[in-house]
């Protein structure tokens, strides 16, 4: 019983560290930056605005492992066809470092 209970902590564990995960700070830096980028007039964490929601955008890619790297890539150019007809504007004016943390932090959401 013991062993049983330590194995599925360990696989807990586990889990927690294969999924995306951001520090506090980081946390709390990607929520500035959807603020100040105006991300947050169109998507908000958990519904539809005019884009999709945060968690649901995680959900759809929580098992692609390159999820981080192809939704900076919709960030910076902006994304068209695949949550429905309305385009997500370019964001080409920002760093490569806060669109990344953006998907990243994007990812993480529940
Ligand atoms: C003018 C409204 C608008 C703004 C501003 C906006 N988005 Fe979007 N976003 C959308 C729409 C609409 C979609 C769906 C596009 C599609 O169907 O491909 C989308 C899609 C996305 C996706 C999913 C892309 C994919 O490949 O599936 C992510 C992640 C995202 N937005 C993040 C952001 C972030 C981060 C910002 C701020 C830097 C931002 N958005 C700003 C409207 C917006």
């Amino acid at each position: 019983m013991k062993k049983i209970t330590l194995l599925l902590m360990l696989a807990t564990v586990q889990a927690a560290f294969a999924a995306p995960s951001l520090s506090a700070k980081e946390t709390a830096a990607a929520m500035e930056l959807a603020k100040s980028n105006g991300c947050l007039s169109c998507h908000a964490l958990d519904e539809k605005i005019v884009g999709p929601a945060y968690s649901k955008v995680a959900a759809k890619y929580s098992d692609d492992k390159d999820a981080a790297a192809s939704l900076a890539q919709s960030i910076r150019n902006g994304s068209q066809g695949k949550w429905g007809r309305i385009p997500m504007p370019s964001h080409g004016t920002m760093s490569q470092d806060d669109i990344n943390l953006l998907a990243r932090w994007v990812l993480t959401i529940k």
